[in-house]
């Protein structure tokens, strides 16, 4: 269902160039910092447009998703998806400007994510962007989907974090620890070493028959679990350093549905809600162990979470509590703003075009792109596409 963040929800709270939360003084060499940027988000299912106003604070946002598109073939199908993509986009731009108020001469500039994805639904996005940029005569800038995530936090009301932070990064292709020196300046701290934790909880739902996508179904069902009828494994917290794995973890959910099902025919309503609860209840505190041995390591009290999976209750609760105990804070996006989203790009886009930052107008994209990759806003980012 498409959906729009009214300006006032927003207004005034995200910090710009000018005001002093995300960067204390505005860049050397920040060229035409009041702007109205576009984002455009096609990375994988769901086509995310947005516009932020950097003058009012306002972010304006259309989403589409196509999980009924993909739903009839157990998983998003690649030229399904970029098809769809082409199809929304435009008619979701001109929705939301005619929202806004204002057609298209009123853009400043443009942001799309340029990587990592699928790679036919990545350069939809950046064939229409780089297009439009073109007929208008305004710079373009692809952005990395996982630094779209990463910033969203400053999205949200209230306090933003400020660099250095560790940066947890959970959705359904990414588990990483990033310690985030400033902006541009990623370091990889751990990641999975199978499954992401979002990729988890979509299989571990297919397994007992839920929606996809998997997390918030898990998640519904886990509020009516009750605790310590089974008592899952917590993956690799017994393991030294920062890496993740949690197909083990899956297996071991399998045999507890098989054995489950031996004894019972089918699984009743409240046995997996009592799975669904372990389940959960071990990704959290696997991740939880792993961000306070990372907070510890690089001595940072500030832990920023995104990604779809920071969108879970537990998690966000059990995260803030840690971050608290070791003496700092923990930051996640507006719980909207979670999962794949037009305005984390359009963010993103206005932080880097705002510091000059400027590309060709070459069309492309990469479906692999290490965050590491990427470089602060004030160098030229030519050659990271
Ligand atoms: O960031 P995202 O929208 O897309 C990717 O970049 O992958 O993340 C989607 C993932 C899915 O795997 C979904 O199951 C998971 O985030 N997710 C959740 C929750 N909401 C979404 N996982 C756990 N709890 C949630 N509430
Ligand atoms: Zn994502």
């Amino acid at each position: 269902m498409p959906y729009l963040i009214e300006s006032s929800i927003l207004a005034g709270h995200i910090p710009t160039l000018k005001g002093d939360g995300f960067y204390r003084q505005t860049p050397a060499n920040a060229k035409n910092y009041l702007m109205k940027v576009i984002g455009i988000e096609t990375s994988c299912d769901e086509t995310g447009i947005a516009l932020y106003d950097s003058v009012s604070g306002a972010m304006f946002q259309r989403l589409h998703s196509q999980i009924k598109l993909h739903a009839p073939f157990g998983g998003v199908v690649p030229e399904l998806a970029s098809r769809n993509h082409i199809q929304r986009t435009l008619p979701l731009l001109d929705e939301l400007l005619s929202e806004a108020g204002g057609g298209k001469g009123q853009i400043d500039g443009i942001a799309y994510t340029a990587g990592p994805g699928l790679i036919g639904a990545l350069l939809a996005g950046a064939a229409i962007a780089r297009s439009l940029a073109w007929a208008l005569n305004r710079p373009a800038i692809g952005i990395h989907h996982m630094e779209g995530h990463l910033l969203a936090p400053l999205l949200a009301a209230g306090d933003k974090p400020e660099f250095p932070f560790i940066a947890l990064l959970a959705s359904g292709g990414h588990t990483q620890l990033i310690q985030a020196d400033r902006h541009g300046c990623y370091q990889m701290l751990g990641q999975t070493v199978d499954d992401a934790a979002g990729e988890a909880f979509d299989k571990i739902a297919k397994m007992l028959g839920l929606g996809y996508p998997g997390g918030p179904e898990v998640s519904r069902l886990a509020e009516t679990g009750q605790p310590g009828r089974f008592k899952f494994p917590r993956p690799m917290v017994n393991r030294k350093g920062l890496d993740f794995s949690f197909s083990g973890l899956k297996t071991f959910v399998r045999n507890t549905i098989a054995s489950q099902t031996e004894k019972a025919q089918t699984l009743d309503r409240q046995t997996i809600a009592d799975i669904c609860l372990e389940f959960e209840t071990a990704v959290v505190d696997s991740l939880t162990i792993k961000c306070r041995r990372a907070l510890r390591q690089c001595n940072t009290p500030r832990l920023v979470i995104a990604g779809g999976v920071s969108a879970n209750r537990r998690l966000r609760q059990k995260l803030t509590e840690m971050a608290l105990q070791e003496g700092g804070a923990a930051y996640f996006p507006p719980p909207d703003l979670c999962t794949d989203n037009g305005a984390m790009i359009a963010y993103a886009g206005y932080l880097r075009l705002a510091s000059g930052a400027r590309q060709g107008n070459e069309i492309s994209a990469r479906a692999r792109w290490p965050l590491t990759e990427l470089r602060p806003p004030r160098q030229p980012e030519t050659e990271h596409l």
